[in-house]
């Protein structure tokens, strides 16, 4: 049989996370494995997030209201849920089909958002300039880099004129014992130690892009960096960047 590809692979790893523990797999928290995220607080993580998130928008004095949202890997739907209480529409994709599934059934927005499976390693479902916002977390990190870039590309096109992404992708790991596994082991051994130590039902993968990087791809594409965020989270023991780009009108 012939290797999957790295695009396959990853939609291979996320349906069999999402068939076993959705919620874990989308927030991997201490305590929450097996089933134990309680729906509530999961929801309200989520709307914690995008809060934080609109809250630097209006710093930025950008838009805090939008038309049409997409909330690219949007897993359980817990960014598109609190998404909604921005927007008149969320388009949710994802692509794992149990994912899908779990956001649907814990969707309370009434119909604010659709969730739809985008099994390619681009968005060409989707219409130039057809979203306001784009925001994705929690995603791109797990992506290996060539994707990341072709996403990245993607946001510009479907983003209309004065668009605003809003993105988060891990920079490096942190100076913890953890930290230093993720920096000095080969991939296939962290992967190896996810399943047989951690017995993970696939592997996470990680995959740091460097700040310049992702500027000089989104300004390629007819975007600009407004702003960016850098926060350590020393449970995952990376750094994350966050992104505020803008698409040149
Ligand atoms: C850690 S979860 C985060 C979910 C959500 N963004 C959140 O923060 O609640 C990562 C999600 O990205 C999805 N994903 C992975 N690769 C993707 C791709 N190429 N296109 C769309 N979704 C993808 C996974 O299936 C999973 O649902």
């Amino acid at each position: 049989m012939s290797r999957l590809s790295d695009f396959d692979e990853v939609r291979h790893d996320w349906t069999r996370l999402g068939e076993r523990d959705p919620l874990w797999a989308v927030y991997v928290a201490p305590g929450k494995r097996g089933g134990r995220w309680d729906v509530d607080q999961f929801l309200a993580k989520g709307r914690a997030d995008v809060g934080a998130a609109m809250a630097w928008l209006d710093e930025l004095g950008l838009l805090r209201r939008w038309g049409r949202v997409l909330d690219f890997g949007c897993g359980a739907g817990r960014l598109s849920q609190a998404l909604a209480e921005y927007a008149d529409a969320v388009v949710g994709v994802d692509v794992s089909v149990p994912m899908l599934d779990a956001a649907r059934r814990l969707d309370r927005t009434g119909g604010a958002c659709r969730f739809l499976l985008n099994d390619a390693p681009d968005l060409r479902r989707f219409d130039d300039a057809s979203f306001d916002l784009v925001y994705s977390e929690l995603v791109l990190q797990h992506l290996p880099a060539p994707i990341i870039d072709t996403y990245l590309a993607e946001f510009m096109r479907v983003l209309r004129p004065d668009g605003i992404a809003v993105l988060q992708c891990v920079t490096s790991p942190l100076w913890t014992i953890k930290g230093a596994i993720w920096r000095f082991a080969p991939g296939w051994l962290v992967r190896l130690g996810q399943r047989v130590i951690l017995r993970y039902p696939a592997p996470m993968r990680m995959t740091a892009v460097d700040p310049d990087h992702l500027r000089a791809v989104v300004t390629a594409k007819g975007g600009e960096v407004v702003d960016t965020r850098d926060h350590d989270d020393p449970a995952a023991h990376w750094r994350s960047t966050r992104y505020v780009i803008r698409r040149i009108g």
